[in-house]
């Protein structure tokens, strides 16, 4: 039996005759201790997919199960990381742990707790900033903190639902490490989503693509083999790794190229032209009335896919 299973699931939104049907029949299992990651484009359907494994919507049709049992709403369980950090604002990087941890771990001694959510601040690296608040802390950190309290919560599962897409490129790259790291050594089990096909061949033993078909549905998996830890700056000079990458953006590039619709429609754009003030013979400028147009100079056509 898989840990995590998901079973001829349909997702939409909206009313019937005019409902958004947005993932379509969608089956996936997950083993315990698997590091899974799916990618797809943006407004794919990736948050709607992740958001009923964590229990915050229920499928249309089909079944979420974890270890065989339907997920009837959301639990500590499963430790939900948003891209948007979701912490509250008014209490310190500690307390924001404490207040899930004393939630989930009620019976404890408060010395307990209180060590408990040490080692998590101190997992994250996150130790000299106990203290601080939301407020006080970079992008980075802030994720760190949301990391932290996942995983203090001692969920079986991770759901992370593009956890590192609002941070600079730097800082992903070392929090890509550090959760990898992590990762290794707590062997959770991990759905990460993301829209970044690095990111998943370099965190994942597996990754399957959401396919743009209109409603999605997921492709079939690419298994990750390469040996770890893996080093992000020897892994861009590796074979296996670029082929793999080729192999993932294809097909992600050719299931869009299926299903696309081709509409042309016709735009009003703004008809002033910019003066552009280091060739501009200021003389004319200023005797000339109003701006220049573009319908003075030429016509264009602007063909929009979407
Ligand atoms: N609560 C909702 N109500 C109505 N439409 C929604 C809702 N959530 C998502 N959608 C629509 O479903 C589609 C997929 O959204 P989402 O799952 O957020 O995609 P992704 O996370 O891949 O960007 C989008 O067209 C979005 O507008
Ligand atoms: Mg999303």
């Amino acid at each position: 039996m898989p840990y995590l299973e998901l079973k001829n699931v349909s997702k939409g939104y909206g009313p019937k005759g005019s409902r958004n049907e947005v993932l379509n029949q969608i089956n996936l299992s997950v083993e315990e201790g698997e590091f899974v990651a799916i990618i797809g484009y943006s407004g794919s359907g990736k948050s709607s997919l992740i958001n009923m494994i964590a229990g915050l919507t229920k499928p249309d049709e089909g079944e979420v199960l974890l270890e065989g049992k339907a997920i009837s709403g959301p639990g500590p369980d499963r430790g939900l990381i948003f891209q948007n950090y979701s912490l509250l604002p008014w209490l310190t990087v500690h307390e924001n742990i404490a207040l899930a941890v004393d939630e989930v771990f009620k019976s404890w001694p408060k010395q307990q707790r209180k060590e408990h959510i040490e080692k998590y601040i101190a997992m994250v690296k996150l130790s000299h900033a106990a203290t601080k608040f939301p407020r006080e802390l970079s992008g980075g950190m802030r994720q760190r903190v949301a990391v932290a309290r996942a995983l203090a919560m001692d969920s079986r599962v991770l759901l992370l639902d593009e956890p590192l897409s609002a941070l600079d490129a730097l800082t992903r790259a070392t929090l890509q490490d550090d959760i990898s790291d992590i990762w290794q050594r707590t062997r959770k089990t991990v759905i990460w989503i993301t829209n970044d096909p690095d990111e998943a061949i370099l965190l994942a033993d597996r990754v399957i693509p959401l396919l743009p078909t209109a409603p999605a549905t997921l492709g079939q998996s690419i298994a990750i083999p390469l040996a770890r830890p893996r080093d992000r700056n020897a892994i861009n000079h590796d074979a296996q790794f670029k082929a793999l990458r080729t192999e993932l953006i294809t097909k992600l590039l050719d299931s869009k190229g299926k299903n696309r619709l081709v509409i042309s429609k016709k735009l009003t754009l703004p008809d002033i032209l910019p003066e552009d003030l280091n060739t501009v013979n200021t003389l004319q400028f200023f005797n000339r009335h109003g701006p220049r147009r573009r319908s003075d100079d030429q016509r264009e056509n602007v063909e929009v896919i979407s």
